[in-house]
């Protein structure tokens, strides 16, 4: 059995449109999103320029995560392959990079790479167009983000680093 049969739609133009948002999302992210992260009793949110420059470059970093995130979101329920495949693709590159890094832990290496397992699976979706596994990838991914992030906050917050 190979691929599902009318399922496929012609490679419409959307690489453009995608890589625009990918684009605008670095640019812009953490504007988007930091209503959403800290919305509890942490960010004033009063003025707007001196809350963007308390962010460190890590937590922009961060940030930009969640951005790629729900641009894949965006990409599942518009079914645009495309915008899926390349926040996967984003995400992956992220989780590559020296920032992410910021533990040598053996359990958060392990979450990393969890991650990163997850993020594949999406990408792979995104390019045979399968909804339903891009789908099921991003459930996945999403609780990667959740359970890593647990981690960090009960086990790793004494040694971060400020
Ligand atoms: C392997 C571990 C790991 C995974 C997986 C992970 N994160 Fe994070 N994340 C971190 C760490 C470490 C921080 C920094 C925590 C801190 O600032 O103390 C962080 C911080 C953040 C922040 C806060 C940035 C700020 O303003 O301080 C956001 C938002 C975020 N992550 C989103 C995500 C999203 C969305 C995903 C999944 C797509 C994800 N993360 C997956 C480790 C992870």
């Amino acid at each position: 059995m190979v691929r599902a049969s009318g399922y496929r739609r012609m490679g419409r133009v959307a690489s453009l449109l995608g890589m625009g948002v990918v684009v605008g999302l670095l640019a812009g992210g953490p504007l988007v999103t930091d209503q959403l992260s800290r919305a509890e009793d942490k960010a004033p949110a009063a003025s707007a320029p001196a809350a963007a420059s308390k962010k460190t470059p890590l937590s922009q970093f961060m940030q930009v995560k969640l951005s790629y995130a729900q641009s894949m979101l965006d990409g599942l329920v518009t079914e645009d392959f495309d915008k899926i495949l390349r926040s996967a693709e984003s995400l992956g590159e992220l989780s590559q990079s020296e920032q992410w890094r910021v533990s040598n832990d053996a359990v958060f290496r392990q979450y990393s790479s969890e991650f990163e397992r997850t993020v594949k699976q999406a990408m792979k979706a995104g390019k045979t167009r399968s909804l339903d596994s891009a789908a099921l990838a991003y459930v996945q991914l999403t609780m990667s983000c959740v359970e890593c992030h647990k981690f960090v906050r009960n086990e790793l917050v004494m040694q971060a680093k400020p």
